[in-house]
């Protein structure tokens, strides 16, 4: 029978049942990196104070850097008797050094210590998916840069709506995962305050040194509240709504690819390496990646829904509920760099059908607003422009043509101020330069655009 930390004051051994419910180690064991990393600040710290002997300190260190080193090479130590991957590494550590090990956990309380290492963690995970975004975004702007030129009708409630540049579509999506990254990257601050000293929730009565500490793992400053400190996973919290939100951008990306690569689309096909079969229907090629990645959303809120109810009605300070923080984190961190990475390669791989773009974005009617705007030139109130040119998009259905087919005196009759100028604003390239603001979908703007997307993912990388 494993003895545990915390046998002492207990005469019984615990329920094999309530060890088997309570037990972490199956899935914290993925915090050993951030785990031991923290352990060897703190013993550092503890030595340097002479809260320890140098001796021991120096042996501790010695012996975690022993330990990760095995781990890394896939080392499977784990006894969940020992509840959590804090109690593991820690005996493990006692077994081999003796004494010494048993200095580790002087000032320190699993606590604050959990506390640290799901914040490393989630700054490495953070980390990681800015890298993998960066990657993508990447690919979307080669993308765009690669298509410039290529016309595409632009959506409104899945109708075709107005023609547009398929770069400047392109470009929304570098928008929507940009704004991701920077979201990550703007949740360094709530990560930046180190929680080592915040003990059990009151702090220590031994003269630690908060600030070695937090400069030795790369945190700005300490928090302010020991009870606040082993209390709050707001910085989980945040970190899930980010996973959640980039997800939620990667499923309506994903939604379009789904679209577009469907018989009534075909604007895309599907590259062979990011695309599957049916095993009964053998003419199907299916977007199962694109499905998967927006299926993922689901557990990406789910995870999100999940840190928050456990949180809720919690009171001060340290709970266990909170050990339900962890499979949410490292689930929405594995799935959002896998969706990122698969998404990637899709993208990278989607084939574009120009010719059919094209045609689609040749829609007759698509011009229809720009109709309307040429009236306004005209000096008439945009409500009526808009009456006028519905009622010669009635005509059209009637006779089933295109705008720009209309004959001239026909137009007139509805309304005298049209004059031959007009056939230059019905065509679709014309209506996509027209565009010409800020923002807008003119090749000049796209252009800018595409410009000042590379400058800054350039300053990204180099970051
Ligand atoms: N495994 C625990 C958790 O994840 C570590 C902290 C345990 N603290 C305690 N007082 N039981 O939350």
């Amino acid at each position: 029978m494993t003895r545990k930390p915390w046998q002492g004051r207990f005469e019984k051994s615990t329920s094999q049942i309530l060890e088997k419910f309570s037990e972490s180690i199956s899935f914290d064991r993925e915090l050993y990196p951030q785990d031991i990393r923290g352990s060897i600040a703190h013993a550092m710290m503890l030595g340097k104070t002479g809260i320890i002997p140098q001796a021991d300190a120096d042996l501790i260190v010695e012996g975690l850097e022993q330990i990760l080193a095995e781990l890394e090479a896939g080392g499977d130590p784990w006894d969940p008797a020992l509840e959590d991957v804090h109690m593991n590494l820690e005996a493990i550590l006692t077994a081999r050094i003796g004494d010494a090990g048993g200095r580790l956990h002087t000032a320190r309380s699993r606590n604050d210590q959990v506390v640290l290492d799901l914040k490393l963690y989630i700054r490495d995970a953070s980390v990681r998916i800015r890298g993998c975004l960066v990657e993508l975004l990447g690919t979307i702007l080669e993308r765009a840069e690669e298509q410039f030129g290529t016309l595409i009708p632009g959506y409104t409630h899945l109708q075709r709506a107005q023609p547009v540049l398929l770069s400047h579509h392109l470009l929304a999506w570098f928008e929507m995962l940009r704004r991701d990254h920077e979201r990550f990257a703007a949740a360094w601050e709530s990560l930046g305050q180190s929680p080592l000293g915040a003990g059990a929730l009151a702090g220590t009565s031994l003269p630690i040194d908060r600030e070695m500490t937090a400069r030795e793992l790369g945190f700005e400053t300490v928090t302010r509240n020991s009870m606040d400190t082993v209390a709050d996973r707001d910085f989980a919290a945040q970190f899930l709504f980010n996973a959640a939100l980039a997800q939620v951008h990667l499923s309506r990306i994903a939604e379009e690819i789904i679209l577009w690569s469907s018989s009534e689309f075909s604007f895309v096909i599907l590259p062979d390496a990011f695309s599957t079969g049916s095993s009964m229907m053998p003419q199907k090629k299916n977007p199962d990646p694109a499905e998967l990645i927006r299926g993922k959303a689901g557990r990406a809120i789910g995870n999100l829904t999940t840190l928050l109810v456990v949180l809720k009605g919690l009171p001060l300070t340290y709970n266990r509920d909170l050990q339900e923080d962890k499979e949410p984190v490292f689930d929405a961190a594995g799935t959002l760099v896998g969706s990122l990475e698969v998404m990637a390669g899709l993208m990278g791989g989607l084939i574009f059908d120009s010719g059919r773009l094209g045609k689609a974005a040749q829609d007759g009617l698509v011009t229809a607003t720009d109709l309307a705007d040429y009236l306004v030139r005209k000096g008439i109130p945009f409500r009526e422009a808009h009456g006028i040119t519905g009622n010669l998009v009635a005509l059209c259905l009637e006779r089933g043509c295109g705008l720009a087919e209309l004959p001239l005196e026909q137009m007139r009759e509805r309304c005298p101020h049209i004059e031959e100028d007009v056939y230059d604003f019905l065509r679709v390239d014309l209506s996509v330069q027209h565009r010409d603001v800020p923002g807008g979908t003119a090749p000049g703007r796209v252009q800018d655009a595409m410009e000042e997307a590379r400058a800054w993912l350039e300053q990204v990388r180099s970051r």
